[in-house]
């Protein structure tokens, strides 16, 4: 049966280019044949904006939502006013596209560097929340610039936002063989929030009696990250904890040039988005240097997510041969992604 995908690209600024042809590259050379890619690329991010004052207008919102899934590379530069593309563009798709569950893994490959002592076995993946919590720009602030200023920026938790990113959780952490899900919030301080996930947390884990359950705090979390992370298998948590939490985890598991995202609308009703976490790194766009390894594993993300589980399998082996083969001399962004796209092409 053949299949075509509509991808939708954006490549974004900085390294973004650079990092997404290396994933545009691994992707051509894992699908098989009868599958069409058709690739619509969108400029945004930082140039656009430089250029137009725009951030994502709506007849782009309307274009890219006519898609199956949308690659992003990264969006950014110092000369941006902070907020402006995370609030007008990165969080504006995330939340016009209902991308409640942010899916980030984190496997610590046998010969990638790690800080941590020991080699700890580290193979988990957080579910942060999307859509909610304190991102959703609930706040505002009075008496700005004065002395007497105020600021808010209101936590938001509905039952109904919490309750879907919970019961994703317990379906993979029920697909994976440890079957175990562990809830990170900070329920002893933030009591209202705090009692509303875990009162959905221990509701829904009743209909899940194989799913091992278990709940820490999000500072005592920080601590097992580095001295017990081969206790967690799932994590889920809200939209903050989660942000925070899952830069330590690509810090312990070789940085943050192997740390994969996707930015998820279960439903199908809108395009799913894949990106590295990653920003765009300024400091060495244009030199060659970016690893593309995180927007490679965030394409094998793309296609389990499009049900194509053995290339996806496909892209996560041969990202795994690559790291074993590094031998600390240096290769630019294009041989890695050729490395990569010669290994998942040898093994169809
Ligand atoms: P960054 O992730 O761009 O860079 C942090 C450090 O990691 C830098 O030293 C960089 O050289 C290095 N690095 C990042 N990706 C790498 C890769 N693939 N290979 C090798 N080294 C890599 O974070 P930073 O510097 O805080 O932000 C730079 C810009 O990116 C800002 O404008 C920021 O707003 C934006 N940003 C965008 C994100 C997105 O598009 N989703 C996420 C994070 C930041
Ligand atoms: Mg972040």
């Amino acid at each position: 049966m053949s299949r075509s995908i509509r991808l939708a690209v954006i490549p974004g600024d900085g390294i973004g280019p650079e990092v997404v042809a290396q994933g545009l590259k691994v992707l051509t050379a894992v699908l098989p044949s009868d599958t069409k890619l058709e690739t619509q690329e969108y400029d945004l991010g930082a140039r656009r904006w430089h250029a137009t004052g725009e951030t994502l207008p709506d007849a782009e919102l309307e274009s890219l939502k006519q898609h199956d899934a949308i690659l992003l590379g990264a969006i950014g530069d110092p000369g941006v006013p902070s907020g402006v593309l995370e609030r007008g563009l990165l969080l504006k798709l995330r939340f016009a596209f209902d991308h409640y569950v942010n899916l980030r893994p984190s496997r610590l490959h046998p010969t990638a560097e790690t800080p941590l002592a020991g080699r700890p076995d580290i193979d988990f993946v957080v579910v942060r929340e999307g859509t909610e919590g304190p991102y959703t720009g609930n706040g505002g602030s009075l008496r700005t610039g004065t002395p007497a200023e105020v600021a808010t920026e209101v936590s938001v938790n509905t039952a109904y936002g919490v309750e879907r990113v919970v019961r994703d959780a317990y379906e993979r952490a029920q697909a994976r063989p440890r079957k175990k899900l562990t809830l990170v919030h900070k329920n002893n301080v933030l009591v209202h929030a705090g009692h509303l996930w875990k009162n959905i947390f221990d509701r829904v884990g009743r209909e899940y009696p194989e799913v091992t359950t278990d709940y820490l705090h999000v500072d005592a979390a920080t601590i097992f990250f580095v001295t017990q992370p081969e206790r967690f298998d799932v994590i889920v948590t809200d939209n903050l904890f989660g942000d925070i939490l899952t830069d330590l985890a690509a810090a312990i598991t070789g940085g943050i040039g192997l740390a994969a995202s996707g930015n998820i609308n279960p439903s199908g009703a809108f395009p799913s988005m894949f990106e590295p976490v990653h920003g765009s790194a300024p400091d060495i766009a244009g030199t060659g240097k970016a690893d593309p390894t995180a927007t490679v594993l965030s394409v094998a993300l793309l296609l389990r997510h499009l049900g194509l589980d053995t290339e996806a399998d496909r892209v996560e082996a041969a990202v795994a041969e690559d790291l074993a083969a590094r031998d600390g001399s240096p290769r630019t962004t294009d041989q890695i992604g050729d490395a990569l796209a010669a290994l998942v092409s040898r093994a169809a």
